[in-house]
């Protein structure tokens, strides 16, 4: 490139720092939320988009392309080849049926499940060593199914699971007590959907745990509320879904949270879809579900010893067994 001239005493170049590279699979309403926080928040210095649909694949790269110049630098491909995607530290999946009004996400299940053969074993030959976040539904269901088509071990195959739903939950118990939600910590955990499991006892507000100040307080137990908000979290995405056809920009938000924790290797701890078989008494089978998780730049490192009550754990055992019992009929 003779567009600029070296000063002198310039080194030769030397191979450059090696980039980090992004795949999102899936350009509908949920791929591009996620695709467009990635760039703004400059996550990815190399993004590559793949999708079944050429024209809309082209026309949403070339849209996001003509944003260059308001953006941090990120070189943007697309691609229905995945040859493409190789080399990839993240392999983030959106494709994918979605939900009509009223419809629950393990109604998806067999539609995606076919697409998923077609998609996760050659995202998984091109880029042997990456990580692959599943987000499309029932997300625990194929999160399994990607990691067994990918061969992956666990700890490099998660799902974008409840942390979208914690969020719900922290916004709502933030807008309950009138304060800002990133000073709630609060977990959902179990199926990302109707069989999730609110965390009641951990839950704390600047450091004041609230179910005994609460009772310390003698302020009048609010456990009906408290119910209310839980079931507030679970109803959300219906009502935003019957609102506007589909949620986008929650889970964009959710995922690029994800993927700075891995690959800025953050070690933060989100409450995300892993191999959760063993925990808490899970047995069954090997299943996903929402625990705690601590990310870093090699996956999934660990899991949080999180203290539940008995009737936590016997609600997050049942909500693995509804989605074992979904699984079951996969054949995998
Ligand atoms: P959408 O219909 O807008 O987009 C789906 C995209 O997938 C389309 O662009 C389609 O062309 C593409 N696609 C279909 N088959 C493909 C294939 N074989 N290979 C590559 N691309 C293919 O849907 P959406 O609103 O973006 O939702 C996508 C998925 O994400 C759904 O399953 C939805 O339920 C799920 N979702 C999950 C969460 C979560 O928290 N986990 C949140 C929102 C949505
Ligand atoms: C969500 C999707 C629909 O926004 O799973 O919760």
């Amino acid at each position: 490139n003779s567009f600029f001239t070296p000063i002198s005493g310039t080194a030769p170049a030397t191979s450059p720092r090696r980039n980090t590279k992004i795949t999102v699979v899936g350009v509908g309403n949920v791929g591009m939320a996620i695709a467009q926080t990635i760039i703004t928040q400059d996550l990815a210095d190399e993004l590559t988009l793949v999708d079944a649909n050429s024209d809309k694949l082209q026309g949403e790269v070339l849209d996001l392309q003509h944003s260059a110049a308001f953006l941090p630098r990120v070189k943007i491909n697309a691609s229905l080849d995945y040859a493409a995607t190789a080399n990839s530290d993240l392999c983030i999946v959106t494709a994918g049926a979605r939900q009509n009004p009223g419809e629950t996400r393990l109604n998806l299940l067999q539609r995606n499940v076919a697409l998923f053969k077609h998609i996760v074993p050659p995202l998984a030959k091109y880029s042997p060593d990456s990580i692959i976040l599943v987000v499309s539904n029932p997300v625990d269901v194929l999160t399994y199914v990607a990691w067994k088509l990918s061969g992956f071990p666990a700890n490099r195959v998660l799902g974008s699971g409840t942390n979208l739903d914690s969020s719900r939950f922290r916004f709502l118990i933030a807008d309950h007590l009138d304060v800002n939600a990133q000073d709630v910590q609060a977990y959902i955990v179990g199926e990302h959907g109707d069989s999730s499991v609110a965390l009641w006892s951990s839950i704390s507000v600047g450091g004041v745990p609230v179910l005994s100040f609460l009772d310390r307080q003698q302020i009048p137990y609010e456990k009906k509320t408290l119910e209310n908000i839980h079931k507030e979290v679970v109803q959300g995405a219906y009502e935003v879904i019957r609102l506007k056809g589909y949620t986008s920009w929650a889970i964009g938000y959710s995922v690029a949270s994800l993927a700075r924790s891995l690959l800025r290797n953050q070690r933060r701890i989100h409450p995300v879809s892993v191999l959760a078989k063993g925990f808490y008494g899970i047995q069954g089978g090997d299943v996903f579900l929402s625990l705690p998780a601590q990310l870093g730049r090699r996956g999934v490192l660990g899991v949080t010893n999180v203290h539940l009550t008995d009737e936590e754990v016997e609600k997050l055992r049942n909500s693995a067994k509804t989605i074992l019992d979904v699984q079951s009929q996969l054949g995998l």
